[in-house]
């Protein structure tokens, strides 16, 4: 049965868009199924981050709403994405997302939404949610925003919290182990943290994935999103 995975986390900047598309890619390559990422975020970076121009889009998720169709943008084989021109979705009805994504669950095994920091926006698309993965850093801010997240949304749906552009110091250390106390009798996986990597800074100026990459410091990085696929799958 398809599902829907919100990428999601109220603070900016922590890689929710980068994760994103390194999940999908991980899971077409693993399931080979068609795998859709749809985005609350007019900034698209995932066009950026996996090579594409940002300015091939004409019009997005809003139009797919008024029309049923729009633009669809082919990332990798079997991997799409639907760009967001607007800053704010007008959502008359709720109704409308929902058979949107109805339509989408029968063409494409797994969808993804990157989501926007800016609270509220995206509500209509964590109630469309059957799944969440959750990005953060280990710091205070961010801890607190994961923790909370855990009171807002059905702790049954989340998958994992992946800690991301780790830097090994003592207090992210700390954190980190603070989060797994509160994350595991919840039995929700927190991966390998994934350091802030020069490596992935190159791969993301090249247009690559994770997944298009032979370098031995990228494998740790696989890993973890191995762990957190098999969690999806
Ligand atoms: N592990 C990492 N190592 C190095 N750079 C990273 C890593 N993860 C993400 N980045 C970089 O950090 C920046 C922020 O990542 P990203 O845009 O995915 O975050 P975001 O949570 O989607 O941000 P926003 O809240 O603005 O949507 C990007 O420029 C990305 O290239
Ligand atoms: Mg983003």
């Amino acid at each position: 049965m398809s599902k829907i995975i919100v990428i999601k986390n109220n603070k900016g900047g922590v890689g929710k868009s980068w994760i994103t598309l390194q999940l999908a890619h991980g899971l077409q390559h693993v399931s080979e199924k068609k795998v859709l990422v749809v985005t609350s975020d007019n900034q698209n970076n995932i066009l950026e981050f996996s090579g594409m121009e940002k300015t091939i889009s004409t019009s997005g998720l809003e139009k797919w709403l008024k029309t049923g169709t729009g633009d669809l943008i082919r990332l990798r084989e079997n991997l799409y994405y639907i760009p967001l021109k607007v800053s704010h979705l007008n959502l008359t009805s709720k109704d409308k997302l929902e058979k949107l994504f109805e339509a989408f669950k029968e063409d494409y095994e797994y969808i993804l939404i990157d989501s926007t920091p800016v609270i509220g926006i995206d509500k209509y698309f964590v109630d469309l949610a059957d799944e969440f993965i959750i990005p953060g850093w280990a710091d205070k801010v961010t801890i607190n925003s994961i923790t909370s997240l855990l009171e807002q949304v059905e702790i049954r749906k989340i998958k994992s919290v992946i800690i991301n552009k780790w830097t090994k110091t003592a207090k992210e250390k700390e954190y980190y182990k603070g989060l797994k106390e509160v994350l595991d009798p919840h039995e929700i996986l927190l991966t390998a943290p994934i350091s802030q990597s020069a490596t992935v800074g190159k791969l993301i100026d090249e247009g690559k994935t994770i997944w298009e990459s032979n370098s031995k410091k990228v494998k740790d990085i696989q890993a973890s999103f191995v762990e957190v696929i098999g969690e999806i799958l």
